[in-house]
């Protein structure tokens, strides 16, 4: 799967969880809590690996560094937030209200970089390199995901 299609396949997902969460009642605690736990480690590994990987060859590579600095901004305004999230009740109302607030700037975000960023981008790509793109950033998203999750009881026990 070249980049553009694998960071468009966490988009749509991402698209998708948002979606189910501006569904959740304050009420549905457990099931907000899951799904903002995953959403938020998705996102945050996301923005990294899309730096590192898509980003980072942009900017230096190509002449495309203002977008790149604008995209790379989008990030940690977005990543600011969903840590901010974090430190309030998912049944509070500064939650649904900041959670709105942030999905708009998400959506706006994918939005703009499938719609401008990408038709740029495929031009100053091989083919070759957006595969070998698209195979890095999914291998290294799957250690970044594993990395951040909270060790378990058996982890411990093996220590
Ligand atoms: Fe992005
Ligand atoms: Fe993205």
């Amino acid at each position: 799967m070249n980049i553009f299609d694998r960071i468009k396949k966490d988009h749509d997902e991402a698209r998708e969880v948002m979606s189910k969460l501006k569904d959740t009642t304050a009420r549905a605690e457990k099931t907000r809590l899951e799904l903002f736990t995953t959403f938020k480690n998705d996102m945050w590994a996301h923005h990294k690996v899309e730096e590192a990987v898509f980003y980072n060859f942009l900017r230096d590579v190509t002449k495309m560094s203002k977008d790149s600095y604008e995209a790379l901004n989008e990030h940690h305004v977005a990543n600011g937030l969903l840590e901010e999230l974090d430190t309030f009740p998912v049944t509070s109302e500064e939650w649904g209200v900041k959670f709105g607030a942030l999905s708009e700037i998400i959506e706006h975000h994918m939005d703009e970089e499938e719609d401008d960023f990408f038709p740029t981008a495929k031009k100053l790509l091989s083919k070759e390199t957006a595969d070998l793109m698209g195979e890095r950033f999914d291998a290294r998203k799957k250690v970044v995901l594993a990395a951040i999750m909270p060790m378990d009881e058996k982890e411990f026990e093996a220590a």
